[in-house]
Order: C-alpha cells, then structure tokens, then sequence
C-alpha cells in the first residue's frame, strides 16, 4: 500500500539569465506559453495528477509568482461588474485553494539538490512530486498523472524519461536500464551530466520525480557534483542502495522553455491545439514560412 503523493515541489529560484532582458522584473517562469505563465502550466499538470498543496521554492524578484497564485479580488469584481464571465471563471478555476500553496525561499543558487532540501520542512515525512517548471511536458494525461500509474502499482520512487540524441545527454541526469516493471522499468544507476562515452543508456531525467522524504537526509549531507552544484542526481543515486527506483518513458512532448529555441516551440505547439485560435495561428504561420523562403 503506497501513501498517497498530495504535495508537490516546484524550484523557481533560477535566474533565467538565457531570456535577458526579460527576466530584469519578471520571473522566467512567469513567461507565457500563449497565455498561460510556465509556472502555471506545471501547476495544472500537478493538479490533474491530484497535488493537493503547491510548494514553491522561490528566490528574490520572485514575489510576483506569490501573487499569481493569490485572488486578485479588485480585478474579479471588475469582471463581475463587466459580465466577463469567462474571463472569470478562467481565474477562480486556476487558483488554488486557500492554505494550498507554500513559498520557501533558496538563499543562494547552490543547485537543485539545495532546492529540494530547501522545502525538506514543507514536505515533511510523506513522498512527494517534483516538477522542474521549465520542462514543459504537453501531452494529456499529463506526466505527472502518468508517473503516479506506475507509482500507484509499485511504491517506492519514479522518474520521468525519454531518449535524446547521444550527444545530448551532457545536458542531463542520465539513468541506466533494468528490468520491464509494469508500465516502467527499474532503473540501475543515475549519472547528472555525464560524459556521452560514460552516459548509461540516451535516457535523461525529464524534470518530473516522484521522491521518497529519504530523499531529504541524504541531500543535507550532499556535496557538490557536477557544475560545483549540489546535484539531486548524486542523492537519488545513493538513494538508490535503500529505494527501488523506477522510470518511466511517459508520452507527450517536452520542451525546454529555459531555451529560447524550445521556448519558442512551446508556444507554437501550445498555440496550434488551442481550439480557440488554432485556424487563425495556423494560417499566420503559413504566411511567415512562405515569406521566409518556405520550410526548406
Ligand atoms: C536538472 C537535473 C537533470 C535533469 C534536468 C532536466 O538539470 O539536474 O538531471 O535532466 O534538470 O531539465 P539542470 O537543467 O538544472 O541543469
């Protein structure tokens, strides 16, 4: 019998150095794939999944990822009073409930491991999902709801993976390849940003986890990893002597938005199955391809 995952991590503490000079005032993860903020998007995949509370590790200019998660109640009653329903229903359907969301703050940029370890108190003793915002996965159901499937069945802790050219895999955590269990596979060993002759298999670390609190003694002992950071990777890998460890190729299509090429891409592939506006869209974009010489 597993315990039930209620809560998630999101760390949003990155600088977004990459979008300069957009991210002067505004979080990177308040950027918008149409019109939905990153951070948004990855909360709606943890609610799809049935995350009952949100905790943020945020850093400082973060503030404002606080309010978005917040009633704006100036703004509802205007919506009210100008009969925008829809509008209205956008915002009370996206908020979380009161007391759902939590906000810690990661002091200095000591990498993802100390992000983690930053929410320890939060999470408490009890497994919990960790999303990466900037990996956006669309795909529905989505793969945090995918990745409970196999937790549900098995316990223990699930990684979200998918192939990548083998000379990618030094961008990533790399995982080695088991046996079938289920709708996953045991992993067998986890490197973060190995080498393409020392990666174990092109399966990376796709930004979605499903964690253990054990996860949380070994990360206060963790010392720094590959890039002088202290990596998650090196304490799951520990982990891993204590914990079974299994992934998952989920379905769906990630895309990097801490990339301007993947963010770009996001917004087009979000934009065309948008019901809303995807006719429009789709004929603009044939327009631009055309005046720009056509797609080869
Ligand atoms: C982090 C993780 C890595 C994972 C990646 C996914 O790396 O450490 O294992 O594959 O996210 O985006 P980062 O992108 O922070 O360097």
């Amino acid at each position: 019998m597993t315990s039930k995952i209620k809560k998630a991590v999101f760390p949003v503490a990155g600088l977004g150095t990459r979008f300069l000079p957009a991210t002067k005032a505004v979080p990177k993860e308040m950027l918008t794939i149409v019109d939905r903020p990153v951070i948004q998007l990855a909360v709606d995949e943890a609610r799809e999944a049935g995350i009952e509370h949100f905790i943020f590790v945020t850093g400082r200019n973060k503030a404002v990822i606080e309010d978005h998660f917040d009633k704006q109640f100036e703004l509802e009653e205007t919506l009210k009073r100008r009969n925008k329903d829809i509008e209205l229903e956008i915002l009370q359907s996206d908020l979380p409930g009161a007391g759902q969301t939590s906000f810690t703050r990661q002091q200095e940029p000591l990498g993802l491991g100390h992000a983690v370890w930053c929410a320890r108190d939060l999470v408490g003793n009890e497994p919990f999902a960790l999303l990466l915002p900037d990996m956006f996965i669309h795909g529905s159901p989505g793969c945090l709801a995918q990745m409970k499937n196999v937790y549900d069945a098995r316990g223990g802790n699930v990684i979200a993976v998918e192939e990548v050219p083998q000379d990618q895999v030094h961008k990533y955590g790399v995982v080695g390849v088991g046996a079938d269990a289920g709708e996953g596979f045991e992993i067998t060993s986890m490197v973060e940003k190995p080498k393409h002759e020392d990666a174990p298999s092109n399966l990376i670390i796709s930004g979605r986890y499903i964690l253990q609190p054990e996860i949380f003694a070994l990360l206060d002992k963790q010392t720094a990893g590959a890039g002088g950071e202290i990596q998650l990777t090196d304490s799951m890998l520990k982990l891993m002597d204590e914990q079974d460890f299994y992934g998952l190729k989920f379905t769906g299509t990630t895309y990097d938005c801490g990339d301007k090429v993947g963010f770009l891409a996001a917004n087009v592939a979000l934009g065309l199955s948008r019901t809303d506006i995807s006719p429009q869209f789709t004929q603009v974009l044939k327009q631009i391809i055309a005046r720009n010489g056509g797609l080869d």
